[in-house]
């Protein structure tokens, strides 16, 4: 079968495949000097900006990996996701789609602006303003009940246990007025489910979380086997809800530059400021990239550039 045509035939490509595709792009885009780490949380400046890592997870649980897999960062906005899933496991999809909204914003993922400009609700799980009314739409009675059922679906997606990274969480939890501000702004117009202040705390944790690349693609593999964890064959969703996150992942997994990652790279996908991204082929495999330079719209250069080259190598586009 053609390249071009793997995806659309259903076939898996063999490891053996996965393995030299990856190893093709770690050694291509290893030098790429582009993109500048985030330093609006200023822990972040502090990553070395040489890491780059390659994993890819097949349906199936195979790992392949390339580079720096094994360097914990914080996931940051790629727990997004995972929250989101959380939320529709325990309340179902509707919730999201009535008082989140699924819509792109066109802006920046921590805009103010587009909550003020739309009907006041926080347009889309993946933006700031929209995974922090995600993070209030989790039943809890507590901060800490709330937190517990973010770490241990995580855990679950990942298939281990998952940690805070407390400087990353300290530096931010100082720093994050914007996102303080934003919770106000949607809980003044009743459009946050919780208390703001313990919110936007809880929100600055799942960001915090430390994965490495490896733990990241497995939580993306888990999506990509339909809600099951690959390699621990534990269910973590129902499958009803996947087709869900990843047309969430397509319109808005990289904010104002979602538009050219369609046309790019062509496959769901969300990034984090950390530098990690993670693309989901449906009823196929993951690919995380990690490199913590990010471009203007704050998602790693090096990782865009090793996913889009596996995708298009391979013909996973799915279009
Ligand atoms: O709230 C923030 O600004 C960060 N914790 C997460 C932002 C982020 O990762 C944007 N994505 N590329």
């Amino acid at each position: 079968v053609a390249a071009c045509c793997l995806s659309q035939a259903g076939e898996l490509p063999s490891v053996e495949a996965l393995e030299k595709v990856a190893k093709a792009a770690h050694a291509k885009f290893k030098d790429d000097q582009g993109g500048k780490n985030a330093d609006y949380i200023p822990a972040l400046a502090e990553v070395p900006s040489e890491l780059f890592g390659v994993v890819i997870v097949t349906k199936n649980g195979d790992v392949i990996k390339v580079g720096d897999v094994d360097t914990s960062f914080s996931i940051q906005s790629c727990s997004k996701v995972f929250t989101m899933s959380l939320v529709m496991q325990e309340s179902g999809e509707q919730v999201i789609y009535d008082k989140v909204n699924v819509e792109p914003t066109g802006e920046a993922f921590n805009s103010i602006q587009a909550i003020e400009e739309g009907d006041g609700r926080a347009d889309n799980p993946f933006v700031n303003a929209g995974a922090i009314a995600t993070v209030s739409l989790i039943k809890a009675k507590t901060a800490e009940e709330r937190w517990d059922k973010i770490i241990k679906i995580y855990e679950k997606f990942a298939g281990s246990k998952l940690e805070v990274l407390a400087d990353i969480y300290k530096s931010e939890a100082e720093t994050n007025f914007r996102n303080r501000g934003i919770a106000a702004v949607l809980y003044n117009s009743n459009n946050l489910f919780a208390e703001p202040l313990m919110v936007t705390d809880v929100y600055t944790k799942q960001c915090s979380v430390g994965v490495n690349a490896e733990q990241l693609a497995v939580m993306g593999g888990t999506l990509a086997n339909n809600g099951v964890n690959p390699v621990t064959k534990e269910k973590v969703i129902d499958a009803k809800y996947v087709p869900k996150v990843l047309a969430v992942m397509m319109m808005n997994g990289f904010y104002d530059g979602s538009g050219r990652w369609a046309w790019n790279a062509g496959v769901p996908a969300k990034t984090g400021v950390g530098g990690g991204v993670v693309a989901v082929v449906p009823n196929k495999l993951a690919i995380v990239g990690f490199a913590p330079p990010l471009d203007e719209q704050g998602n790693s250069v090096r990782a865009q550039k090793a996913i889009e080259y596996i995708v298009d190598t391979l013909g996973l586009s799915v279009f």
